[in-house]
């Protein structure tokens, strides 16, 4: 069965640092056979502001088909002013009501310039994600003094580091593994039974 991943990325800077956290979480999702790595790219977008006409109605759909459809998301967001990107709000503001992320299973991955890293941002996006109906896991992985954590290349240069983004995907992965397979598989074997009855 294949395994389709979202990814999301809350910021749009040029050359932005978490964008690369997320390149290496989904570098670690790539890694794992039968999983495929859906990444939304936010400018291209052109979300509108909540309430206003979408200037591309057809992306808006194709961004909400794309989060249906898919078993679990990865959100990244960086810590602006002590919470959200307001990309990334943007980007959820605009997953419908109910949302399109109602029931997925949403791993959090959070960088911060800052020595405290990306705590507020990592709770914000928790009861967010609750609040709209998704599973947000637990162990959200907040990255401090990104700057010091890859170089100039995008390249992380701190193992640790490094370890604990890899972990934000894996922890999706073993949960989607561990409590949706299962179900899944379980209900298609009861459709085949019920099909052959
Ligand atoms: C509008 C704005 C607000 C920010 N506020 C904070 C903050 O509250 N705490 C912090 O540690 N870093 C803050 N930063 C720095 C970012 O965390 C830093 O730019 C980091 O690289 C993540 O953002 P990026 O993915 O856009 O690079 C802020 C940056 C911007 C642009």
């Amino acid at each position: 069965m294949t395994v389709n991943i979202v990814t999301l990325c809350g910021s749009v800077r040029p050359g932005n640092f978490t964008a690369m956290a997320l390149a290496l979480a989904e570098d670690e999702l790539r890694r794992h056979n039968q999983v495929t790595v859906n990444h939304i790219d936010l400018t291209s977008l052109d979300l509108p502001l909540p309430g206003l006409e979408a200037r591309n109605p057809v992306a808006i759909k194709q961004f909400h088909q794309t989060v249906e459809q898919a078993a679990g998301v990865l959100i990244a967001s960086p810590e602006y002013h002590g919470g959200i990107s307001s990309p990334m709000k943007l980007a959820i503001d605009n997953l419908g009501f109910p949302s399109m992320l109602a029931g997925k299973p949403v791993g959090i991955l959070g960088v911060a310039a800052g020595a405290i890293g990306a705590i507020k941002s990592t709770e914000q996006l928790r009861a967010i994600c609750a609040h709209v109906g998704a599973v947000p896991l637990p162990l959200a992985v907040s990255i401090a003094h990104v700057q010091q954590v890859f170089d100039g290349n995008g390249r992380c240069t701190d193992a640790n580091a490094e370890k604990n983004i890899r972990r934000a995907a894996t922890n999706l992965l073993d949960y989607i593994n561990d409590a949706v397979c299962p179900k899944v598989s379980l209900e298609a074997i009861l459709r085949e039974q019920e099909q052959s009855d």
